[in-house]
């Protein structure tokens, strides 16, 4: 994947991806008020994909690779790629991201969040609040001439600044009408390495911090991720555009 070009996309295919983005945008809108203490994280996939249908779109995960579920759900020291459950019941202080991806006219729409569930500890509330950061300034650095380490740096030095760690066996991707495609975009890495950031290259950018080891390691199910040391772990996602100027975020709801 290091090796592949990189595809610029036209204008007529970055509002293609504006319309999709901010459809995964609007979908998340959607489930963050059902994450309440008592709902199960198989509720909030039916919703998605209930709601996902309604709006002529598909939801990329089914069937990725074998996927089962519609969209990915990950529970406290879970990093990605949670599989909805009807026995998995979110209680008061977890921490849920919810990872989306419709896609609308044939291109995909990234995004996730972490929620709180009811009152967070402030352990919690610390390393959602520093991950959430860590996408900002990972985005900051954006813009045509930067180099792809660029955005691993900003994001590095802001989560261990704070104690965390950045994990490594998931990074950002490219993205079109391909899910996951050239260029990978790790969270961690040096400044000025990296291939350079060029108007029309579109990406995801998304940043998982753990309270503890960046180790990680994946269930039996072939899909769950988790901190090896079973301690907390968060993520936000947004798919973004290097504009001639810097950067679009193209999953941001109005
Ligand atoms: N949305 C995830 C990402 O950010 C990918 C999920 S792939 C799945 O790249 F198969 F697990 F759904
Ligand atoms: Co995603
Ligand atoms: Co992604």
């Amino acid at each position: 994947m290091g090796s592949e070009r990189i595809t610029l996309l036209s204008s007529r295919e970055i509002e293609k991806m504006r319309r999709a983005g901010r459809l995964a945008a609007q979908l998340l809108d959607r489930l963050a008020p059902m994450i309440k203490p008592g709902v199960s994280t198989l509720e909030l996939n039916d919703e998605a994909e209930r709601w996902t249908q309604a709006h002529g779109a598909k939801s990329a995960p089914l069937g990725y690779h074998g996927f089962p579920k519609s969209i990915c759900t990950s529970v406290n020291e879970v990093i990605c790629h949670g599989i909805p459950r009807a026995d998995q019941i979110l209680k008061d202080g977890d921490i849920i991201n919810i990872d989306v991806t419709p896609i609308l006219d044939g291109y995909h729409g990234d995004t996730s969040r972490t929620f709180f569930v009811g009152t967070p500890s402030p352990q919690a509330q610390k390393l959602v609040e520093v991950t959430e950061e860590c996408l900002r300034r990972g985005i900051a650095e954006v813009a045509p001439g930067k180099k792809i380490g660029d955005i691993g740096a900003a994001i590095q030095e802001y989560a261990e600044a704070h104690g965390f760690s950045v994990v490594q066996d998931f990074v950002g991707h490219g993205i079109s009408h391909v899910f996951h495609t050239a260029p990978q975009v790790p969270h961690y890495g040096t400044r000025g390495k990296g291939k350079r950031l060029r108007a029309g290259m579109v990406f995801t950018i998304e940043p998982m911090i753990n309270e503890g080891t960046w180790e990680a390691e994946v269930l039996d199910d072939g899909w769950t991720a988790l901190t090896k040391d079973r301690k907390l772990s968060a993520q936000f996602e947004h798919t973004i555009a290097v504009t001639d100027d810097g950067v679009e975020i193209l999953t941001l709801s109005e």
